[in-house]
């Protein structure tokens, strides 16, 4: 009786979204009301590992109580300014952002999107001002496979038709190039007009595609040959999620032009980060780019903590030694259904081999009742990406829930 309430419930949540919401999304049917580090509690008060992490925005682990705690203060104090305004946070985050990775400035946004666009932005300036390329004509390189989120510009650069079909006309000085391919970058940054080449250090959205050792610092060389700035895109791969602050510190690379967000808040509030030197920085002026969000108290009291708990609480060390444990777990099932097995920290991603097209989908419902949430990304990949404070024996009992989902992979073949 009690169950059947419970089942009643999670279908009037769903209902409710279906009716309501728009239908841009096709999510895992559980709803979710409460989260705690590595795990998430739906309404029927199931527990759940969680091995999505919001799209790596969680890398700290559902509200963690220091950073809630930095919420809760500075919510009860200002919230928001605009940039009217001074705060006395700005300038505190500001310098401990650039000083934490390095850079001369910050350009705070909210969503990783206007990361990426404030990104591009800079480059076009920067371009025209600096560099002495021809007004309009500035061109900014991507790679294919790329996914920096949902935007006119972003999807202009995708190569993901459900990104960009039927949202044409596109944004104009986009080129592509292949991923992990030095040989078509060089070829494309021999255009002079070219301002900034833009890339992932590891794609996530594409399956979690690790290029070779050696691609990020020969993009650090080329744009440097070329006086072409070096865009990474770490939104996903950073804040130590692969086992390093940040993903080009792999291979000791330091971007022109830095973009973070996601785990900036740990998950609790959009906050997006553009760190680049002044020679690129200082080339936009008063008035010509800001959000009325970003940069805001509130967001600059979380961003400080969450950075501050991820050095703390060594969470780089431990995505690298946790993702180097659920690596060796999963190939040690050598289960027919697996090809793949990639990734680097906690970032990573298995490729799903059956004859049945909708068997990933399946396969992650099984891993849902048997208590692990995780998603497919473009058909047969699914991510594993749990939060960065997950232990060994976490791993081990997820990697025996996996094993248990794939042995229902086999029933249905
Ligand atoms: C690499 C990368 N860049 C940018 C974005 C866009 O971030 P947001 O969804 O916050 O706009 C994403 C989101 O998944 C991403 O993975």
């Amino acid at each position: 009786m009690l169950t059947q309430t419970l089942f009643e419930q999670t279908s009037h949540y769903l209902h409710l979204e279906e009716t309501y919401g728009a239908h841009n999304y096709h999510p895992l049917p559980v709803v979710l009301e409460k989260g705690q580090g590595v795990f998430l509690w739906d309404v029927e008060g199931k527990r759940y590992y969680d091995f999505l992490s919001g799209y790596s925005a969680v890398n700290q682990g559902h509200c963690h109580p220091r950073i809630v705690q930095a919420l809760v203060n500075q919510a009860q104090k200002l919230t928001l300014t605009s940039r009217a305004f001074h705060s006395n946070l700005l300038g505190e985050y500001a310098q401990f952002i650039t000083q934490l990775f390095g850079y001369d400035k910050v350009l705070p946004m909210n969503t990783g999107v206007e990361g990426g666009e404030t990104a591009i932005k800079l480059a076009r300036r920067w371009a025209y001002e600096q560099k002495g390329v021809p007004e309009n004509q500035a061109k900014i390189v991507f790679a294919e496979g790329n996914f920096w989120g949902r935007t006119l510009a972003a999807v202009s650069s995708s190569t993901d038709p459900s990104s960009y079909r039927g949202f044409g006309p596109y944004m104009p000085g986009f080129e592509l190039v292949p991923y992990n391919n030095i040989p078509a970058l060089a070829k494309a940054l021999e255009d002079k007009n070219v301002a900034a080449f833009m890339v992932e250090p590891i794609q996530g959205e594409a399956g979690v595609v690790v290029p070779d050792e050696g691609y990020l610092t020969a993009v650090r060389e080329l744009c440097t040959a070329n006086n072409v700035l070096f865009i990474a895109d770490e939104i996903q791969t950073g804040l130590a999620r692969t086992g390093k602050m940040l993903a080009c510190d792999h291979e000791n690379v330091r971007p022109d032009i830095l973009i973070l967000g996601k785990a900036l808040s740990g998950g609790l509030l959009p906050v997006s980060a553009v760190l680049a030197d002044d020679v690129v920085m200082l080339n936009i002026k008063p008035g010509e780019h800001g959000s009325t969000y970003g940069g805001n108290p509130l967001a600059c009291a979380v961003a400080m903590e969450a950075l501050k708990v991820l050095t703390d609480e060594n969470m780089a060390e431990n995505a690298h030694q946790m993702g180097i444990l659920l690596r060796q777990e999963l190939a040690a099932l050598q289960s027919p259904y697996i090809t793949t097995i990639r990734g680097k920290g906690l970032l990573n991603a298995i490729v799903i081999s059956h004859p049945d097209p909708e068997a990933s989908w399946k396969f992650c419902l099984d891993l849902k009742d048997l208590g692990l949430l995780a998603k497919p990304t473009h058909g047969d990949k699914i991510r594993f990406a749990p939060p960065l404070n997950i232990t060994a024996a976490q791993i081990r009992e997820c990697v025996g829930i996996i094993w248990k989902a794939l042995e229902g992979l086999g029933e249905e073949a």
